[in-house]
């Protein structure tokens, strides 16, 4: 990877049904300041688009991806399977197990191919992009003093005595 140019974040997910709660991961990378892309992969659905976008993640500047799919939910562990950039993993809340079946799938990944895995939906999905902001802040300066304010404005909202 070349170390002079930016790279952004990849938002990616399952489905059109993840994206009310991906839409979160892009508003927190606007938040901070970090450039991202949002596109619909189905691991399953779509196999050559996934093949497709993992293979020129690189040489389209991609810095993390965050992969968000809910049920049985292998598109984080396809997608880092096939690249060496970062994944993080967001579990999407599923009707029938409410999202303890994505969890599991995108956590129980068996050793040599990593994903991050965040917490089930929202919550999961505002982190990857804090945490997507932090790795691409060890080389962009810009963003690790955008996640710096972050932090300072997010204690101060933190009132001494409850309403
Ligand atoms: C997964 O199946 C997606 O990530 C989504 O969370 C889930 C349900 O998809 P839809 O049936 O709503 O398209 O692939």
């Amino acid at each position: 990877m070349k170390k002079n140019i930016k790279s952004k974040v990849s938002i990616i997910m399952g489905s059109q049904s993840d994206y009310k709660i991906m839409k979160l991961t892009e508003k927190t990378l606007k938040k901070v300041g970090v450039s991202f892309e949002t596109k619909v992969i189905s691991a399953h659905r779509t196999p050559k688009r996934m093949y497709d976008y993992a293979k020129k993640a690189e040489q389209n500047h991609i810095g993390v991806i965050i992969a968000g799919a809910g049920g049985s939910a292998h598109l984080p562990g396809m997608i880092s399977a096939l690249t060496h950039i970062p994944v993080l993993g967001v579990p999407v809340e599923s009707k029938k197990l409410k999202g303890l079946d994505s969890l599991l799938s995108i956590v129980q990944m068996p050793k040599g191919i990593p994903v991050g895995t965040l917490a089930i939906g929202a919550d999961g999905a505002i982190n990857a992009a804090l945490l997507a902001a932090a790795i691409i802040a060890n080389n962009d300066h810009r963003v690790y003093k955008s996640l710096k304010k972050f932090r300072i404005y997010q204690t101060k909202s933190v009132k001494k005595k409850p309403k």
